[in-house]
Order: C-alpha cells, then structure tokens, then sequence
C-alpha cells in the first residue's frame, strides 16, 4: 500500500542519538521522523546513481563566452545528449560570466560522461552536477 505510514523502534548507541539530534536541529527538521525520511531517500537516490538506474538532476556550469571556442564547444557536447537534455538555461551573470543550468533525465552514467564532457572544456571554470531522482521510488 502507497503512502501508508509505518511507525517502528530503533534502538542505537546514546552518543550516536545525541549526534542526530545536535544535526537535525542545526538543520532545522522538525522531527526525528522527517530527518530520518530524508537520509533514506539521500541513500536511495545515491543507489539508483550506482546502479545506473533512470535518474534526474542538473549540471550547472560557469564560463566565460569571451574565450575562444568555448561557446560553441559548450554547445556541440550538449548535441551529443539529445536524450538526456531536458532543457538548458543560459543567464548572463555580468560582462564575461555565464551561468548555464542544464536539467537532466536519464541514464546515470550518460549523466556523468556529460558532466566530465563539459568539464573537460577549456574555458569552463566550474561544472557541478546535482544528483537527483525522478522521484518516482523514494515516496
Ligand atoms: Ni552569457
């Protein structure tokens, strides 16, 4: 059954508690419950990356459109990834900046070689890429 809430004990060391504890309060969660949920989905969601299972993200990139090539070049890799690329938003962040944020669906693994792919660009200051979840098996 979809949805339906389970309530369980866990039993584990005092000092491991009190670290939970000092952590989920310094980020703000408002229960055990909704920390604990969010751990198992961070573990399920790295899983699915390393099982190469259908996956959705994005990479965002920084550079600079006055080095030679790069534009063209940032393009031309995005090319290779039809499948993959679900859109990409280009923002000019001032005179030589630009921020691209590229939204993902698809293959883990097609979603690293892109990455690595832009990141080996010359030109292109920083590449990240968000590992996320179609969202569809972690409830
Ligand atoms: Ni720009």
């Amino acid at each position: 059954m979809k949805n339906k809430i389970i309530r369980f004990g866990v039993s584990l060391p005092k000092e491991l508690v009190e670290k939970f504890d000092k952590f989920r309060k310094s980020k703000n969660y408002p229960t055990r419950s909704k920390a604990i949920g969010d751990l198992i989905r961070e573990f399920l969601i790295k899983k699915e990356w390393e099982e190469n299972k259908e996956i959705a993200g994005a990479i965002t990139l920084i550079y600079n459109h006055h080095k030679r090539g790069v534009l063209d070049k940032v393009t031309d890799v995005q090319h290779d990834f039809p499948g993959l690329i679900i859109s990409t938003q280009h923002i000019h962040l001032d005179e030589d900046n630009c921020l691209e944020i590229i939204a993902i669906r698809g293959n883990s693994k097609e979603a690293q070689r892109l990455r690595d792919k832009l990141r080996a660009i010359k030109g292109v200051k920083h590449v990240n890429l968000c590992m996320s979840s179609t969202g569809k098996e972690i409830e």
